[in-house]
């Protein structure tokens, strides 16, 4: 296929040059209808480049193809057979991904360190799911993708399962062996799905872990406003084989999506594939380098360290530099906050121990540079010690589940005292944020030893964007018949 077209960045310009004068959205008419004040902080680009597909960058019956034309070249570029744009991120692709593999009532194998979205998706759908323990990382407390015998053992367990999810590479880079689970999930003539939400580079290179498509998945789910030049909330599923017909994946989005994606996205994930094409291989190999030197200067500055998971996951991102501050006595959240106030420095996941600084092929010397003088600021900023959060064991964190997370969430609920919520069935999700993979589920039996982790963690500075009481001095749980 031709990758030097990008057919939406050349239907919007088309768009243009016609002088097409709308009476459709959207109604600020490509900028000219905003008020100066935003069009001082955005500019006029941004609207201009923001129209309806139907009716504006195609013609009203979409005959010219245009973001199917898009969709099919993104799919040559990463190997894949069909691919899907989406407007509203990896959030919405997830739960499409899923409701193309099992419906209400029926089982999904899924690893409990899912997404949030994952889980909204359980919620809506009624989708049951069966949970796959993750690997947990005891000492360093935290979770990687769960292994091939792991998969087999619970397929084996339970044969009804429609197919499972596997979320690799996590939010701090560490990867499964999509390969050889797809070889599990395929003995058993069953589907996987993989939320590579923080992959979506990985097509582009070989010296990264191995990406869902090449690894035989069935369904992959990327976030490329993530890792890629595409604006935020762009995401992209990708479909092969004939375990999950295309045209139910398509339907199932079709359920969930917007009817006015933006064009913003669209023109972006064109662009992004095209650059990919044409210069991915070299682009990335220059930030792989330079993550490489900045990971090894980091290591030099007292207190920090950044970590090497080679021994402990299958293979991880080298962009992803997760950098353990245990040596400094700090938290992730003070760390991240710090760098932010003090240094206009902004970093992704931070928890109890680490801050994780993401790499892409849009890092340069300069903000290398940045990253490793804000980091030596911060080894010397004395930052008193946080009070500990109170970390569960693996096996604490795996509650027991008493409700389908629907049938929970829908339920007559109350808010009980946190003190007296242990025993109780969680009716809403508790979720550290990032990395949003929820301590606590609608359905599951909360305990002491989770609410002790979450709330000791709240007063270090922990986020919970969802329970009803941001505070947590109360709970929401199934009330009592
Ligand atoms: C593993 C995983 N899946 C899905 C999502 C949702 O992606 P998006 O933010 O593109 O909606 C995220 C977001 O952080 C994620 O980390």
């Amino acid at each position: 296929m031709d990758h030097s077209k990008a057919p939406v960045l050349e239907a919007l310009q088309d768009f243009r040059s016609r002088g097409y004068v709308p009476f459709t959205p959207p109604g600020h008419r490509q900028g000219r209808g905003v008020d100066p004040r935003v069009l001082d902080v955005l500019g006029e680009e941004v609207f201009r480049a923001d129209v309806l597909a139907l009716n504006g960058l195609d013609d009203r019956l979409m005959t010219n193809g245009v973001i199917e034309h898009a969709q099919e070249l993104m799919a040559d570029a990463v190997n894949a057979e069909q691919a899907f744009f989406s407007t509203c991120g990896s959030s919405l692709s997830v739960k499409s991904a899923m409701l193309s593999v099992a419906g209400p009532h029926e089982k999904l194998i899924v690893p409990r360190h899912a997404h949030k979205s994952v889980v909204s998706g359980l919620i809506l759908s009624g989708v049951r799911p069966v949970w796959l323990s993750p690997r947990w990382d005891a000492d360093l407390h935290m979770s990687h993708p769960p292994g091939p015998e792991e998969v087999r053992a619970l397929f084996e367990a339970e044969p009804e399962a429609k197919g499972m999810l596997l979320v690799t590479p996590t939010d701090y880079g560490t990867c499964g062996d999509i390969a050889a689970i797809a070889e599990v999930c395929h003995s058993f003539g069953k589907p996987l799905i993989v939320d590579e939400a923080w992959g979506a580079h990985l097509p582009f290179h070989g010296g990264l872990p191995q990406w869902g498509m090449d690894a035989g998945a069935d369904v992959v789910v990327t976030s490329v406003h993530k890792s890629g030049a595409a604006v935020e909330q762009s995401s992209v599923f990708h479909q092969q084989g004939d375990l999950v017909d295309p045209a139910v994946l398509k339907a199932r989005e079709d359920l969930l999506g917007t009817t006015s994606p933006t064009s913003l996205v669209y023109a972006t994930l064109d662009g992004w594939r095209r650059h990919m094409v044409e210069q991915g291989e070299h682009l990335i190999t220059a930030a792989l380098a330079l993550a490489e030197r900045t990971r090894a200067e980091i290591s030099t500055l007292p207190g920090l360290e950044v970590m090497d998971f080679t021994h402990r996951t299958h293979s991880f991102d080298p962009l992803k530099m997760v950098i353990d501050l245990s040596g400094l006595h700090i938290s992730g959240y003070q760390a991240a906050d710090w760098l932010r106030a003090e240094q206009r420095v902004t970093v992704g996941l931070s928890d109890h121990r680490r801050i994780v600084a993401q790499f892409t092929h849009a890092d340069d010397q300069r903000t290398a540079d940045v990253l490793v003088e804000a980091l030596r600021a911060l080894t010397a900023a004395g930052l008193p010690s946080p009070k500990p959060v109170d970390l569960p064991s693996p096996d604490e964190l795996q509650l027991e589940m008493a409700m389908l997370p629907r049938d929970a969430f829908f339920a007559e609920v109350e808010q009980v005292p946190a003190e007296r919520a242990a025993g109780r069935v969680a009716a809403e999700m508790i979720t550290p944020y990032p990395p949003g993979a929820p301590a606590v589920l609608p359905g599951e039996v909360i305990t002491d030893a989770v609410l002790d982790y979450v709330r000791s963690g709240l007063a270090t500075g922990m986020e919970l964007p969802d329970p009803a009481d941001s505070k947590l001095e109360t709970v929401r749980v199934v009330a009592r018949g």
